[in-house]
C-alpha cells in the first residue's frame, strides 16, 4: 500500500505511582458529540458494506474494560488542529495505569 501520510506517535511516561500511555494520529480525529459513545459496546463508524468481523465495535469497550479492571482509565480527546474552524488534526488515546509499587490514583 502505498504511504498516505499517516502516523502513530506513542509515548510512554512513568511517574512515581502512574504510567501513563499515549497513542496519538493525524487521522481525521473524533466527533465531539461521540468522545464518549466509541467506547460504547457495538458503537462503530464502520464503513457501509464492510463485514461485522472487520469493524466490530469492540475494541474501545474491551480496552477501556481491562484498563479499568487493572485500576486505570481510558480516554479519548482530539488534537486541536492550527485552523480557525478548529478541525481536529488527529485523535489522542491516553491510558493511565497504576504503577507497580506505587499507590493506585
Ligand atoms: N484513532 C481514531 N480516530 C478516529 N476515530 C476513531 C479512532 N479509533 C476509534 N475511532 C472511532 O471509534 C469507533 C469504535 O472503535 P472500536 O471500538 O475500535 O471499534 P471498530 O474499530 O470496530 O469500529 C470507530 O468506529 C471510530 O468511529
Ligand atoms: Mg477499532
Amino acid at each position: 500500500m502505498p504511504d498516505q501520510g499517516g502516523r502513530i506517535e506513542v509515548t510512554l511516561t512513568r511517574t512515581r505511582n502512574q504510567i501513563v500511555i499515549t497513542v496519538e494520529d493525524n487521522g481525521p480525529g473524533i466527533r465531539p458529540d461521540a468522545l464518549e459513545r466509541i467506547f460504547e459496546r457495538f458503537y462503530t463508524d464502520r464503513p457501509d458494506g464492510e463485514a461485522f468481523g472487520q469493524n466490530s465495535g469492540l475494541g474501545l469497550s474491551i480496552s477501556r474494560q481491562i484498563a479499568e479492571a487493572h485500576g486505570g482509565t481510558l480516554t479519548a480527546e482530539n488534537i486541536a488542529g492550527p485552523e480557525a474552524d478548529g478541525a481536529a488534526k488527529g485523535a489522542r488515546f491516553t491510558l493511565k495505569l497504576p504503577a507497580a509499587g506505587g499507590k493506585a490514583q
